[in-house]
């Protein structure tokens, strides 16, 4: 895995936004896996700013989204389709049948876990894959645990998951107690992985996952063994470890 130290959240954002925009720019059609959250917000704006200023454009990007609460329409604020509509998608010109995001209300969700694993394997997979890491370890919603040859699957989510993520709803009861995750071997799939990490809150996690076993207790350890792994960490998620800038 390549480690590259930033100063901070800002210097994270700007790193890999330009990371992103180079790629987009080299393959015009390419395939990105994208996250929600926290940690890639930044990084959304700067595309945006980019788009605006510079023209680059998405209009060939397909986009595969990790994961989706269980029981939120697209039109829910909390839903990550309403989020990654209104943090991204609705300011670049991409077209919205090409991004691609789990449903949280579909009839049969086996048959949709089995559908998005199968809609990713028919395109050949994701070229950019974009991921943050949950302090327990979690990447999409696969929380500790979690079979690393996992698939498309349902999860429940961990109490500690629903706590962090109430921010995004009016209080810890709305958050919903499943989601719909991409799985980890889907993930290990993708040809390349960009992990953004901020903050003092993730050192505990960084360290782990820099210096832990490889377990399936800790589910971002298996990246570890995937071949084209950039991580983009600022100074406060490295506190606990020792990089060379
Ligand atoms: P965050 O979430 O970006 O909001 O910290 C990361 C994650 O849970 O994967």
């Amino acid at each position: 895995m390549d480690i590259l130290k930033v100063k901070n959240y800002e210097e994270m954002s700007k790193t890999a936004a330009e990371y992103i925009i180079k790629e987009v720019r080299q393959y015009p059609s390419i395939k990105l896996g994208l996250a929600t959250g926290s940690t890639p917000v930044g990084t959304y704006k700067h595309l945006i700013e980019d788009h605006k200023s510079n023209g680059t454009s998405y209009k060939d990007v397909t986009t595969f989204n990790l994961d989706e609460y269980i029981g939120l329409s697209g039109n829910h604020p909390s839903s990550y389709r309403y989020f990654m509509n209104s943090i991204l998608f609705d300011h670049l010109d991409i077209s919205k049948k090409n991004t691609y995001i789990p449903s949280g209300v579909a009839n049969d969700m086996e048959k949709e876990c089995f559908d998005y694993e199968r809609l990713l394997d028919r395109r050949a997979g994701i070229d950019l894959q974009i991921l943050g890491i949950g302090s327990n370890g979690h990447i999409g919603f696969n929380e500790p645990g979690t079979s690393f040859s996992s698939k498309t699957h349902l999860v429940d989510l961990a109490q500690s998951t629903r706590e962090a993520n109430a921010r995004f709803f009016s209080n810890l009861d709305e958050v919903p107690d499943q989601a719909i995750t991409m799985g980890i071997s889907t993930i290990m799939k993708s040809k390349e992985i960009l992990l953004l990490v901020s903050g003092e809150a993730k050192s505990e996690a960084t360290k782990q996952l820099l210096a832990g076993n490889i377990a399936e207790q800790f589910p971002a350890s298996i990246l570890r063994k995937h071949t084209n792994v950039k991580i983009i960490a600022d100074k406060a998620a490295l506190a606990e470890i020792r990089v060379h800038s």
